[in-house]
């Protein structure tokens, strides 16, 4: 099976999971997308959801297929989010913000009552780290704060190069937030629970993309066909 359809698998596992009548925080990413697909498809079909967009890019997507939405003003508790990941650990520990929107998944998942992630198996880690770990940054002293995680990195026990994400024309990516990512190339983490605590403590840090104890299960679809679910 390819990626992408390993992607759809995924998320077609996601679906029973989706009741009538929910508020549903609906995530970022190609396999989030295949999700949004599926979704669009049973709400066509009658099925009543209303859901909390993680990004403009979700949004607009949501939008396409004619899902209902809100905004967390209007639902500040949500029942169960969806979402992709980048790399998953066996504790359900997840690193995200691979596609830039780690600021608003965060807040989505932590309003829910259940967060499901779904990604294909080659996500699945046994250390964090291999991913580049996206940090959320404001632009006012971006030198500083850059040199701030720099000591923040070192001081949790992990080493490597911190680069500052840019987009196709080579400008600094701007997340929905107009922040900029800061891509930490840590190879391994070793500690993830005291690199978030190390890094929440930079001032000009807005968030970061380690999601520890936030999600409840993930459905990892695998080459075989076989779903594994980690939960
Ligand atoms: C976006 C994310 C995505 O969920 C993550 O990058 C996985 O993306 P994909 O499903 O395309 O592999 O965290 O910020």
């Amino acid at each position: 099976m390819s990626a992408p359809d390993l992607k759809r698998a995924a998320a077609e596992r996601a679906i029973p999971l989706v009741e009538d009548g929910m508020r549903l925080g609906i995530g970022t990413g190609s396999t989030a997308a295949a999700f949004i697909a599926l979704l669009g498809e049973r709400v066509r079909a009658g099925l009543s959801v209303t859901g909390v967009p993680t990004s403009e890019a979700t949004r607009l997507a949501c939008e396409r297929e004619g899902i209902p939405l809100a905004t967390l003003e209007e639902l500040p508790e949500l029942d169960l989010t969806i979402d992709g990941a980048d790399e998953v650990d066996g504790n359900l520990r997840l690193i995200k913000g691979g596609g830039a929107a780690l600021l608003r998944e965060k807040i989505v998942a932590v309003a829910s009552r259940r967060m499901v992630v779904i990604a294909d198996a080659g996500k699945r880690v046994e250390t964090l780290g291999a991913f580049p770990l996206p940090v959320e940054v404001n632009l006012f002293g971006i030198g500083a704060t850059l040199r701030a995680v720099e000591a923040a990195v070192a001081q949790s026990g992990c080493a490597g190069e911190i680069v500052r994400r840019h987009d196709a024309s080579g400008a600094t990516l701007l997340t929905d937030g107009g922040h900029a990512i800061l891509d930490l190339r840590l190879g391994r983490i070793p500690d993830p629970e005291a690199l978030s605590a190390r890094l929440w403590a930079v001032p000009g840090v807005v968030e970061h993309g380690l999601f520890l104890g936030i999600a409840d299960a993930a459905i990892l679809a695998a080459a075989d066909g076989e779903a594994a679910a980690v939960s």
